[in-house]
């Protein structure tokens, strides 16, 4: 029984395809490996969205291939994912212990490729074509998070990006826009609640663009809040959470989702990027920053509590002083509960790297290092004003900051732990937060009052 390690690097989307992919290769009688010195396959799923991304990758695959030659092993070894797609056959040609290059239309394809390989039919396979359908092929879930069983899951509706920021790869390696119909995902959702899943995260690279040419705006609806509805049908579903949504695609029907739809939890993750309507523009972000403030005033209006995450990329070609204290004046204003923060890394291919008046990099270092001071200390004051108050929690298992607790998150999406144990898992509990740390919150296990 051949046994398998998957890495992920990046984004949820890549922790969805490589629990898909582990959960295809167990059912066809793959073991789980507890570590890449020992097992026979090994996959890197990895990410492009910047140049370090892909450095970490191309050095842990270089180091495992290093090390089994050493010991004498001769394990399979795969790339998968974005880097994969973008970096194609080079890779084998680059590094020539890797054996497969499989793209992200391709993760399906895992366990027969793998096959072949085991059984030495072919030698290497480098797989990054496009494949028609391919948004609907990974569906199969693992559903155990510390060897117990899941709470929360993710269900990927749609796959690829039209927008085309100019900064950004993810068009390149995600390819077209491509949904999923509302019944499939439906149907997914249904089976993971089934199996006592009680959170679904909707993912996908913009979640707002889901749907919009194969279903029409029904009664002022999108497509993506149509799909909202049927998904909120779900019996025994508790919360629906979903990322990444675009600014853009932020109507008032999605506003209005919040108040209507209870399980629709009060979070949201509203990447900004840029406080600076002439570098959102450079980007292509499609909206501006006075468009921005607008939505989130919206959201506050219906939900005051809402959990606010945004991501934000310093050193954009030609960022002045005064474009980048925009950034800040917007994080200032905003104030979110938490704040990605990039520094800017030319992609190939992609506009921006072609760009005048690239930053150097001190200069990006600095604006980085500043900034990450004042969204860290605004995230805190946040946090800490939560202490006193009694907030709903869903428990989800083992904290994985310390294994003897146990650890939920709020609807605003954030990390609570508390004193609890199996019993708790998946249960909705009311908490009194009783300390807050860096970006965690302690419940008090006395108050503890379950619903
Ligand atoms: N450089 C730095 N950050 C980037 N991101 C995307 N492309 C780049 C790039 N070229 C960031 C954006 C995006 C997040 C996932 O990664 O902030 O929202």
């Amino acid at each position: 029984m051949p046994s398998v390690f998957i890495k992920t690097f990046g984004c949820q989307m890549n922790e969805r395809d490589s629990e898909a992919v582990a959960a295809q290769l167990v059912a066809k009688g793959y073991a789980l490996a507890a570590s890449e010195h020992v097992a026979d396959v090994v996959l890197l799923n990895t990410c492009s969205v910047r140049d370090m991304a892909e450095q970490k990758a191309l050095a842990k695959m270089t180091h495992i291939a290093g090390l089994a030659r050493k010991s004498g092993r001769e394990p399979i070894l795969g790339f998968m994912g974005c880097m994969a797609q973008s970096r194609g056959k080079q890779l084998v040609e680059a590094l020539p212990d890797v054996d497969l290059v499989l793209g992200t239309q391709k993760f399906h394809r895992a366990a027969e490729y793998l096959d072949e390989l085991l059984a030495g039919r072919r030698d290497k396979i480098v797989d990054t074509d496009a494949e028609a359908g391919s948004q609907a092929a990974i569906r199969e879930h693992l559903l155990t998070g510390n060897d117990k069983k899941a709470i929360s899951a993710f269900v990927s509706i749609m796959q690829g990006c039209n927008q085309h920021c100019t900064f950004c790869i993810v068009p390149f390696t995600r390819g077209a826009e491509r949904s999923r119909t509302i019944e499939d995902v439906v149907g997914e959702c249904r089976e993971l609640v089934s199996r006592g899943v009680r959170e679904i995260t909707l993912l996908g690279q913009i979640v707002t663009s889901y749907g919009k040419r194969d279903y029409p705006v029904k009664d002022g609806r999108s497509a993506f809040v149509q799909l909202l509805e049927a998904v909120h049908e779900i019996e025994g579903l508790e919360r629906i959470r979903f990322t990444s949504p675009h600014p853009k695609g932020y109507g008032d029907d999605l506003v209005e989702a919040y108040r209507r739809l209870p399980k629709l939890v009060e979070s949201a993750h509203l990447p900004v990027q840029s406080g600076s309507d002439r570098l959102l523009k450079l980007m292509h972000r499609g909206y501006t920053r006075e468009r921005f403030l607008s939505i989130i005033e919206k959201l506050r209006q219906v939900q005051p509590g809402m959990g606010l995450s945004t991501d934000i990329i310093v050193g954009f070609p030609g960022e002045t002083e005064a474009d980048y204290e925009e950034t800040v004046s917007l994080c200032r204003e905003v104030e979110f509960d938490q704040a990605y923060l990039f520094k800017y890394s030319p992609r190939r291919d992609t506009p921006a790297a072609a760009m005048p008046d690239q930053l150097p990099e001190e200069v990006i270092e600095e604006r980085h290092r500043k900034l990450l001071v004042i969204i860290n200390d605004l995230a805190a004051r946040k946090y800490e004003a939560m202490v006193g108050q009694t907030v709903q929690i869903l428990a989800e298992g083992p904290s994985h900051r310390n294994a003897a607790r146990y650890e939920g998150r709020t609807r605003s999406n954030k990390i609570v732990i508390f004193d609890g144990s199996e019993r708790h898992r998946g249960q909705l509990m009311d908490l009194r937060i009783e300390r807050a740390g860096s970006f965690t919150l302690y419940g008090d296990p006395a108050v503890v009052g379950m619903e």
